[in-house]
């Protein structure tokens, strides 16, 4: 026991045991095989010992409890060994749960699937009021389901009722919420955690508990009513939420071992699916966005201190609320008090939905609030200060007030702009120092978008961009690196995809048939619904500049800009594609007056034949982010379009996608919608290539997201 390395034991005088759960190298506390053999010898010391009478199950980390099982070795396991991995994990989760002796977790981090798993097989589970410590089952985002005994004890814990969003969904939940569900038995504040723990091994072990909705009768209603609800919304996409409701409603009637048995034959055929494969995917490009390989050389940059945001609009206040909670001092300056005061609402609106949703204590949202200094007037500006522009998206205002900034700043401080499309080696042109000019693109909502685009100028200094990047990291937002291209990777791969939209309506096809034939792909909403979202005005301007500096890109439908001259600017305005209304409730209704913009040809087109033209564009557009190195790797362009679009996740990215299509096929038939279309559709000499080798763009799928390439690994610093 002594040479633990996942479980330390301590054996206190008054007849309990802690088992602290820890890493030699400090990393995250995870489930793997090594974990699970230290915790069956554990655990057999304790069915020996008849003595002890407590066990505290506590982390050593600081920051989490036990985040689930180890994905990186779980996803390259064979069938077999994972049918044994499970069984195994079964076996031991149930000796904990019989144990004579009263088995508490004091949970101070989160504590996710196998994690959560194994909380649920204690009998009492207190968890820290630090907003970041959270619980649940995540597994169904995976395209899996909890495995370990999740689906058989949770309802037994909380009810069907409650089990079967909170599995289903996938959510981590907060402490607030988590207590309200019964998903834990207490909150303590973190520093009596322990004590908390030690108080709640005096309440003996914990009876089963009696839950209406378990009964046979209502949990069919329930199981029904939950499967109508999860179809309504992953469109059928998910099965894996669907099997997760079968297993919690069949284990609720059957013993422990059948309904254990159910849950293993229901993993292993989950996990054996190609959208678990590509929702396992997105999970290794999120791990893997956290360490962006970041360019060598270059001058040296001290640690940022202090943020100024400067323009105080949608996105300045957006950014200067995320920056401030995240512990960072912020400026946040426009031209005028009321510009100011709409910035200032913004951030205070954002803190008090964070309130509300338990995201933040009120503490927190005060220190929050109290981090950002409000200014009209230009302030001084010093050393390891970053300045984020986020003024009105027009190239002569930005040039202008970056050579004013430039003039007024000391070396050692960083210049970032949040354009969404213009060159920021035009904007920086009148500075003296170009070097330290680089991009954040952060997206819209900036509180709820993880992604934010490093833009690297062919003039910034490779420190400015890994100080930018670091930066990214530490404020818990995930970074891809861009070159300074039109559209940079996001905005590149998405217009072309919404003005194809706009051209199937000027075709003659129906709003509705539109968006449903890209929702029904697996698009978390249509483009022209997005459009609507974006703002007509806003997308037709970043269109009209990309197809300026892109020629080949299709023409921006004139009625686009037609629809923003009659104020149909999408949700803002109260009408767009659709009508908008202020009751929540009830479908959007296409805009009727939409057909009074000018007359629209008659083609309507097959469903399938428009999602394809819509996808075929972006695939071109993607496949050039590569061919002009705008990003280094197809890993970059899934990631970013699925987190900076919701781009259907289960299909892992729009290049996996078209690896698991065939590149061969795509690139036939784009070639036959250039003859009938134009160039639009020509395909790139990127796909070209792939399709003349039978290559695809991932070497090979399954590796790929777990090794670097050797371009990233050329960029690695020593
Ligand atoms: P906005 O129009 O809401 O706000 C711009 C603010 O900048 C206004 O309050 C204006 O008074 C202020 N401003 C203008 N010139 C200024 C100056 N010289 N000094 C200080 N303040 C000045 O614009 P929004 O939507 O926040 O966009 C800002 C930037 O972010 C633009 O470059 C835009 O392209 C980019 N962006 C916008 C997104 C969006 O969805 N709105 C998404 C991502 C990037």
């Amino acid at each position: 026991m002594k040479d633990n390395q996942r479980i330390l034991i301590t054996s206190h005088s008054d007849r309990t045991v802690t088992w602290t759960l820890t890493r030699p190298d400090g990393r995250a506390n995870v489930i793997d095989r090594l974990f699970l053999n230290e915790m069956s010898n554990a655990l057999e010391e304790l069915e020996r010992d008849k003595l002890v009478t407590g066990l505290i199950i506590r982390s050593a980390h600081p920051k989490i409890f036990l985040a689930g099982a180890d994905l990186s070795s779980l996803s390259h396991l064979p069938s077999d060994e994972m049918e044994v991995l499970l069984g195994d994990g079964q076996d031991i989760f149930n000796r904990l749960a019989r144990l004579d002796l009263t088995t508490v977790c004091c949970i101070n981090g989160p504590c996710l699937g196998g994690g959560y798993e194994l909380a649920l097989a204690c009998d009492r589970r207190i968890l820290s009021a630090n907003p970041n410590a959270v619980v649940g089952l995540p597994e169904t985002s995976l395209g899996i389901l909890p495995g370990w005994g999740g689906c058989y004890r949770l309802p037994r814990l909380i009810g069907l009722f409650r089990a079967l969003p909170t599995l289903a969904g996938g959510r981590p939940v907060r402490p607030r919420k988590a207590a309200k569900l019964g998903m834990v038995d207490e909150i303590a504040p973190a520093e009596v955690l322990e004590q908390a723990g030690r108080e709640a091994l005096n309440t003996g072990k914990a009876s089963p508990r009696l839950h209406w909705d378990n009964l046979p009768v209502i949990r069919q209603l329930i199981s029904i009513a939950g499967r109508r609800k999860v179809l309504s919304q992953t469109k059928g996409h998910y099965p894996a939420p669907l099997a997760a409701i079968e297993v919690m409603e069949y284990g609720l009637g059957a013993g422990c071992e059948k309904a254990l048995a159910r849950e293993r034959e229901v993993f292993l055929r989950l996990s054996r699916s190609e959208i678990s494969a590509n929702l396992m995917h997105f999970f290794f490009l999120r791990e893997r966005a956290k360490k962006v390989p970041a360019p060598v050389g270059g001058g040296d940059y001290p640690e940022i201190s202090r943020v100024h945001v400067i323009g105080a609009g949608k996105m300045g206040g957006g950014i200067a609320q995320w920056v401030a909670t995240r512990g960072i001092p912020v400026i946040l300056s426009d031209l005028s008090p009321d510009a100011l005061g709409f910035g200032l609402k913004t951030v205070h609106s954002l803190l008090d939905q964070a309130g509300k949703r338990g995201i933040l204590s009120p503490l927190q949202a005060r220190q929050a609030m109290d981090r950002i200094t409000p200014v009209c007037e230009p302030v001084p500006i010093r050393k390891g200060d970053l300045v984020i522009e986020a003024i009105v998206e027009r190239i002569g205002a930005k040039r202008t007030l970056f050579a004013d900034l430039d003039t007024r700043s000391p070396g050692g401080t960083v210049f970032a702009t949040n354009t969404s499309a213009l060159s920021i080696d035009c904007m920086s042109v009148a500075m003296k120092d170009r070097s330290r000019l680089g991009g954040l693109h952060f997206f819209n909502p900036v509180h709820r978008m993880e992604l934010v685009e490093v833009i690297e100028a062919e003039q910034t200094d490779p420190a400015v961009v890994r100080s930018l990047l670091h930066f990214v990291n530490r404020i818990g937002k995930r970074a891809v690196l861009c070159k300074d291209s039109p559209g940079f990777l996001v905005n590149r791969i998405l217009l072309p995809y919404l003005v194809e939209s706009a051209i199937l309506w000027e075709e003659g096809n129906e709003v509705l048939a539109i968006d449903r034939s890209m929702t029904h792909f697996g698009m978390p909403m249509g483009p022209l619904r997005l459009l609507d979202e974006i703002g007509l005005d806003v997308a037709g301007h970043v269109a009209t500049e990309l197809k300026f500096r892109l020629p080949h890109l299709a023409t921006p439908p004139p009625m686009l800009a037609g629809m923003s001259e009659q104020g149909m600017l999408g949700r803002k305005s109260g009408s767009g594609f659709y009508i908008y209304s202020s009751k929540k409730s009830g479908r959007l209704q296409p805009n009727p007056t939409l057909g009074k913009l000018g007359k629209r040809a008659a083609n309507r087109a097959k469903e399938t034949e428009m999602s394809e033209r819509m996808n075929l564009v972006m695939l071109n557009e993607a496949a050039r982010t590569l061919e002009e190195g705008v990003v280094a790797t197809p890993e970059d362009v899934d990631f970013g379009m699925i987190a900076g679009t919701g781009w259907a996740p289960f299909r892992g990215g729009p290049l996996r996608h078209a690896d698991s299509v065939g590149i061969r096929p795509l690139v036939e038939r784009m070639e036959k919608l250039a003859d009938t279309y134009d160039e639009r559709f020509e395909p790139c000499k990127y796909l070209l290539e792939l399709a003349r080798k039978d290559k695809t763009f991932y070497p090979q799928s399954s590796e790929s997201t777990h090794t670097l390439s050797s371009k990233q690994m050329e960029r690695i610093q020593s």
